[in-house]
């Protein structure tokens, strides 16, 4: 359904990525990994609209949206939980989760079900962004983009500084998202959340692609492990 080709994406003159191709179905985790600096959060950032790729395409649904801008391609379906979380310090969780939904639109996603996936939150509603923990931070930023109805969400390492305790609620989460056949696309440091939940893993190595394959794949091949990921 989201589909990558051959993209090149640069910062300037600085080119970033060589050639990355990857593809998000529907109702399944696709994970992508790769040491700090691979070029993930980039790769993200392309097909979310907020770089253009010089060269290579971003298709959803047979569309082609490389270059188009990022607020459009969020109304398309693609919702977008950023690594820094982005969540509003002086407005209240219910401010944050509402203030980018479009009412009227009625859609599966609303303030009483994402309640119900994060009871927290709902413990937490009238608390402000800044008094909020970080595994609080990140559960606004996934119910915010949940919020406008998305049928792929990319997630840029939704576990990074979290707790293990809080890293499992997260892992819970995003399975059940992908239970309810969302497609997911999934950053993670966390390599033992990644091999949890993803279907099928992409390793990033300096703006390529060096590994696809599955967990089991993934969990024997110890060169990539240890060339590419820090185990
Ligand atoms: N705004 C920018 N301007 C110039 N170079 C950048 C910019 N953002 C990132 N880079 C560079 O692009 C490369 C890829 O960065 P990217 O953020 O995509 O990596 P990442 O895989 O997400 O890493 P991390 O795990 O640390 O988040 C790095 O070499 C980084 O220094
Ligand atoms: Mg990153």
């Amino acid at each position: 359904m989201l589909q990558v080709d051959n993209i090149h994406t640069y910062y300037g003159d600085s080119h970033i990525l060589h050639g990355v191709s990857l593809k998000v179905k529907a109702g399944q985790v696709t994970s992508l990994l790769g040491r700090n600096g691979a070029g993930k959060t980039t790769t993200l950032l392309t097909m979310m609209g907020y770089l253009a790729p010089r060269q290579g395409s971003v298709t959803y649904k047979g569309q082609n949206i490389s270059g188009k801008p990022a607020h459009r391609i969020s109304r398309m379906g693609l919702g977008f939980v950023p690594q820094e979380r982005g969540v509003f310090p002086s407005l209240t969780v219910e401010e944050n989760l509402t203030v980018a939904a479009r009412p009227g639109k009625d859609g599966r996603w609303t303030l009483a079900r994402i309640y119900e996936l994060f009871p927290r939150l709902k413990e937490r509603r009238t608390n402000l962004g800044f008094q909020l923990s970080g595994g609080e931070q990140q559960m606004v930023s996934i119910g915010r983009a949940l919020m406008l109805n998305p049928e792929v969400i990319l997630l840029d390492e939704p576990s990074e500084g979290l707790a293990p305790l809080i890293v499992q609620e997260i892992v819970e989460i995003v399975k059940r998202l992908r239970n309810e056949g969302l497609g997911v696309l999934l950053i993670e440091q966390n390599l033992g959340a990644a091999l949890e939940l993803g279907d099928v893993h992409y390793v990033l190595s300096k703006g390529q692609v060096c590994f696809v394959g599955d967990s089991e794949t993934l969990r024997n091949d110890e060169a990539v492990l240890s060339a590419h990921l820090s185990v």
